[in-house]
C-alpha cells in the first residue's frame, strides 16, 4: 500500500493507537494537525455509521486525500440499546465520563446480573473519493458490572467486564485492551482491507 491516509480526529490517544494498528502499511498517515486543519464536526446522526460517515466525508470535502472516521457506542441489551450512539452525551451535553457511567449504572441498578449484557461497537468509515466510501465494524461483547472496577481507560471502561475476563476493560492494561477491544478489532480489518487492495 502506498499512498496518504488523513486520521480524522484529535484525539492523541486515538492517533497513537491507530498509526501502531497501522504500522506495517507502507502508507502515510496524517492527522488533521499535520495539515493545519481545523475541523469540527457535529456528531448528529443517529447511527454509527451515520456519523462516522459524515465525519469522513467533510474531511475529504476539505483536505481531498483518503481518510478514515470512527464512531464507538455501548449497547446495552436491558436498555433497548441505550446509550448507543449517544453514548459520548448520555447523561447531557459537555458532561464527564464519570457522570456518564453513574447514569447507566442507575438506570440498569435492579437488573439482575445475567440480564447486563452489552457491547461495544466501532464502526469505521473509509473516505477515498467524492461518494465512495465503505465501512469497518468491530464489537467486543460483555456486561456491566454493578460498580466501577479500575483507574485505566476511560469512558465506560470502569463498568464494563469483556467477556471470557475476570477485570474490567478499566484494570486491563492498554496492551491487554487492544487485542480484543471493539475499536481494534475494526481497524486490523480496515488494515487487512488497505493491505489487500495493493497487494
Ligand atoms: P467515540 O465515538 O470514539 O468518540 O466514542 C463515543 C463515546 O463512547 C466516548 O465518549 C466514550 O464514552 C465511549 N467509548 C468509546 N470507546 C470506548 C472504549 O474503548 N471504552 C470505554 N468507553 C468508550
Amino acid at each position: 500500500m502506498t499512498g496518504k491516509l488523513l486520521l480524522a480526529t484529535n484525539n492523541k490517544d486515538k492517533v497513537t493507537e491507530i498509526k501502531n494498528l497501522l504500522a506495517r502499511l507502507d502508507i502515510q498517515v496524517l492527522t488533521l494537525k499535520d495539515l493545519n486543519l481545523e475541523i469540527d464536526v457535529v456528531e448528529d446522526k443517529d447511527t454509527l455509521e451515520g456519523n462516522a460517515l459524515k465525519k469522513a466525508s467533510e474531511i475529504w470535502d476539505a483536505a481531498r486525500i483518503p481518510c478514515s472516521a470512527d464512531d464507538t457506542g455501548l449497547f446495552v441489551n436491558a436498555l433497548n440499546g441505550e446509550p448507543g450512539v449517544y453514548s459520548s452525551r448520555y447523561a447531557g451535553e459537555n458532561v464527564s465520563y464519570a457522570d456518564n457511567r453513574h447514569k447507566l449504572l442507575k438506570n440498569i441498578s435492579d437488573v439482575p446480573d445475567v440480564k447486563r449484557t452489552a457491547r461495544f461497537k466501532t464502526v469505521v468509515c473509509y473516505y477515498y473519493g467524492k461518494d465512495k466510501y465503505t465501512f469497518f465494524e468491530g464489537c467486543c461483547e460483555g456486561r456491566i458490572l454493578k460498580e466501577e472496577r479500575g483507574e485505566k481507560g476511560f469512558g465506560y471502561d470502569a463498568v464494563f467486564l469483556p467477556d471470557g475476563y475476570d477485570k474490567t476493560f478499566g484494570e486491563l492494561s492498554l496492551d491487554e485492551k487492544n487485542k480484543i477491544s471493539h475499536r481494534a478489532k475494526a481497524f486490523i480489518k480496515f488494515r487487512d482491507y488497505l493491505a489487500s487492495i495493493n497487494s
